[in-house]
């Protein structure tokens, strides 16, 4: 299989300025040319600062989240179209903080899902089960709801969607899943893949998030079916996420 890794950055509502400029600096200097894709997901005020860090280097620019919606009155959301217009070419969509507390289900996932396509961004769609749901036995039950959903809506296209497991239980509390966990999920992902988008189900990138860090990436991908990051509070430091790249690569 040729497809190249993806290590993806998350910074959350993390950054200013300064701290992302210092930041982004260190990354493109330090990057070299990797084997691996990169991106950065920064919050929305700071595209136009990122994509001015990242230009002629291999970083490529992500948003957090995209509205379903094209344009009009949906105060507080960005369309697809508005983050492509700043060279956005990854978005993450359905995020286990965005379905928290935000509300989002299943089926406002799957139209996010279809707004980024439609406006040629990558969807990053995360999907995940709660510890509960892992002890009550239900984690294949749950991912392979959320990822129907999308599915559903958005047929062959998801031979373009990025998909990112993300156990709730593992996301910033530094308890990962163990390599065996994840590659368990993974496989179980890659199955539905293949049963909707059969011959494109192999290129399909599926990465793993939840305290990825330098010391616990390169086992975590070295599993036949984690083929990438999703880093939250390791992408926030230098060195650390170039680890992680250096691991993929
Ligand atoms: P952490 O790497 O901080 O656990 O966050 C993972 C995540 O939610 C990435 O989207």
């Amino acid at each position: 299989m040729t497809k190249k890794k993806l290590i993806a950055g998350n910074w959350k509502m993390n950054g200013s300025l300064a701290a992302n400029e210092a930041l982004v600096k260190a990354l493109v200097a330090g990057v070299g040319t990797p084997a691996c894709a990169i991106a950065v997901c920064v919050p929305a005020p700071y595209l136009a600062q990122v994509q001015t860090l990242v230009a002629g280097s291999p970083i490529e620019l992500g948003a957090q989240d995209v509205s379903a919606r094209a344009q009009g009155a949906f105060t507080g959301e960005q369309s697809a179209a508005m983050l492509k217009e700043f060279g956005v070419h990854y978005a993450i969509v359905g995020h286990s903080e965005r379905r928290q507390y935000h509300g989002e289900t299943d089926e406002v996932v799957a139209a996010k899902t279809a707004a980024a396509l439609a406006n040629g961004i990558t969807p990053i769609v995360c999907v995940g089960e709660t510890l509960a749901q892992r002890e009550a036995g239900q984690t294949e039950e749950i991912v392979k709801r959320q990822l129907a959903a999308v599915i559903h809506v958005n047929g062959h296209c998801i031979s373009e969607i990025v998909v990112a497991y993300e156990p709730v239980w593992a996301i910033g509390t530094g308890k990962t899943a163990t390599p065996e966990q994840a590659q368990a999920v993974h496989a179980v992902l890659r199955a539905q893949l293949h049963h909707a988008a059969s011959d494109h189900a192999a290129g399909i990138r599926i990465l793993y998030g939840g305290s990825m860090n330098a010391a616990n990436a390169a086992e975590l991908l070295a599993q036949a079916d984690i083929d990438g990051g999703l880093i939250g509070g390791a992408s926030l430091k230098a060195p650390d996420f170039l680890q992680i790249i250096a691991a993929a690569s």
